[in-house]
């Protein structure tokens, strides 16, 4: 598996910089361990660096703190702030190839996806550079002896923490909603893929956001990012990623009351009716589970199909994923790229074994492909029950578990009988039944007859252990903001 590689120049001589923290404006060297970067398509080090320390993280916070305080971002003019974000719109757009190429680089993900998530996250920033100019308050009705408003301020320095799989979209997540509240922010990538953050921290500058304003800290979780939610000047933790590490994160923002929003992890179902436009649903499905290898939190890894078509669908499934092309991101064929690193590729392995120790299926896949990188084959499982352990817990890999269901009753009772919500998909021709299933599925988003496409105006978030608060949308400006009300006699 040699993949194809075709960096630009931007991107050449961007990784012969050295990778560092941006605090109150100024790049600097971390003080603490060395963190290695690796290129999963070929498991060679791509950038080593020392991550952040404690000190790094106080000075950070300090900047950020300070930044808020003095009223350098929020005291901007509306509009003043709308022109400093679309500048960072325009940067970003100026190096989308170059950002491409590090998120593929780090992550593995096959080029055009990442142009795509890339993209995306300029469409999103778009959207929030709109708002520092429509976030408006409310008049209330009191007695006629009283006036009274309520407004939206900023909540205060807001920390974001950010999962490997999607890096660009997910800090423009973090970072510009809460910048067009007039917050300010501390990011803190995943420490297997910082490269983007770096280069997005350099674009701030370039946009001219002021100092201290934007400020990122590289590291890992229990050294950079405890530090963070521990921090009593931190107000706010936004955080995407594991259910186990979102739920150390409420308990411990609990000590210092931090507002914290969480998306977390899923186990999506994605229900395939008898009547549904079945070639677009195999399509749909397999990409509904398989795109970005699998490592996605709303993939649809808990495949539901009706009883009377099961058998056919798992044919169509298995003929349309064995022609999927497995290589390095960079190779225009490729459609799923590696694993991220070698320990997803050990989880992702110990899963296909625990499925076919419970009695699942093997269909498709199952195996590791070469000995370099840490590419998986789409792994397809039949005949499984919803109470093995491949159909309740997050794989994060390219592995779809099949489960037949009769009816519509049935089909609800088993989508719902999980401790997630985060996803679902239903692909019917018929509309009542669209809407019923729609109605019934406890997550935070349904797709019908489509799956997984996301979009800057409607909000996005998880029920049950998927997590809570919402992102996109207006439901981002509620979380990056306080609502105030004052009340005078008159
Ligand atoms: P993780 O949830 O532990 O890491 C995500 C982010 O949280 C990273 O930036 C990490 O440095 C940080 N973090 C870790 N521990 C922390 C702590 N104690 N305090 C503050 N920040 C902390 O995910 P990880 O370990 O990379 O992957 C483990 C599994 O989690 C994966 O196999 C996958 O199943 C799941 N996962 C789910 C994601 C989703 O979006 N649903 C995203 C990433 C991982
Ligand atoms: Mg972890």
């Amino acid at each position: 598996m040699t993949p194809t590689v075709a960096l630009s120049a931007e991107t050449q001589s961007f990784l012969n910089q050295p990778m560092r923290n941006l605090i109150d404006g100024d790049f600097t060297a971390g003080r603490g361990e060395g963190l290695a970067v690796v290129d999963p398509a070929t498991e060679n080090t791509i950038a080593e660096f020392p991550a952040a320390g404690a000190d790094d993280v106080a000075d950070a916070v300090a900047a950020a703190r300070t930044a808020f305080d003095d009223g350098r971002w929020r005291s901007l003019p509306p509009a003043r702030k709308e022109k400093v974000l679309h500048e960072l719109g325009e940067l970003m757009e100026r190096d989308l190839q170059q950002l491409s190429e590090l998120d593929t680089l780090d992550n593995g993900m096959p080029l055009a996806f990442a142009q795509y998530a890339v993209g995306f996250a300029i469409d999103t920033l778009r959207y929030y550079a709109g708002w520092p100019t429509k976030i408006e308050g409310t008049l209330n009705p009191v007695p006629g002896e009283y006036f009274s408003y309520s407004s939206r301020e900023p909540v205060g320095v807001c920390a974001g923490i950010t999962p490997w799989n999607a890096p660009v979209s997910v800090a423009i997540n973090k970072v510009v909603p809460a910048l067009a509240c007039g917050n300010t922010v501390v990011l803190k990538p995943a420490e297997q893929t910082p490269l983007s953050a770096v280069r997005l921290a350099e674009l701030c500058v370039e946009a001219g956001i002021p100092p201290g304003v934007v400020n990122v800290v590289h590291g890992d979780g229990p050294t950079v990012g405890s530090a963070l939610v521990s921090h009593p000047d931190v107000d706010k933790i936004s955080f995407t990623g594991s259910t186990a590490t979102g739920r150390l994160i409420q308990v411990k923002a609990a000590e210092t009351m931090k507002r914290v929003t969480l998306e977390l992890g899923g186990k999506s179902p994605n229900i395939v009716c008898a009547d549904a436009d079945l070639d677009a649903a195999t399509g749909g499905s397999l990409m509904a589970a398989f795109a970005n290898s699998g490592q996605v939190c709303y993939a649809g890894t808990r495949l539901f199909v009706e009883r009377s078509i099961h058998d056919e669908f798992v044919q169509r499934l298995v003929a349309a994923s064995g022609a999927m092309t497995v290589g390095g991101g960079f190779d225009p064929a490729s459609q799923l790229g590696p694993l991220v690193s070698a320990e997803q590729l050990d989880r992702v392995r110990s899963y296909i074994k625990i499925g076919v120790d419970e009695g699942a299926e093997l269909v498709a896949g199952g195996e590791r492909i070469g000995e370099t990188g840490y590419f998986v084959a789409p792994t397809i499982f039949a005949n499984v029950s919803n109470s093995m352990r491949i159909a309740r817990e997050e794989i994060f890999g390219p592995v779809v578990s099949v489960i037949p269901f009769d009816d519509e009753e049935e089909a609800l009772r088993l989508a719902n009988d999980s401790e997630y919500g985060l996803g679902a998909g239903v692909w019917t021709r018929d509309v009542s039944r669209a809407h019923r299933l729609a109605a019934g599925i406890r997550s935070g988003i349904v797709w019908v007859n489509t799956y997984g496409d996301l979009m800057p105006s409607f909000p996005f978030g998880g029920y049950k252990q998927s997590g809570y608060g919402r992102e996109f949308g207006s439901a981002s400006i509620d979380t990056y903001t306080e609502t105030k009300s004052v009340l005078l006699r008159l």
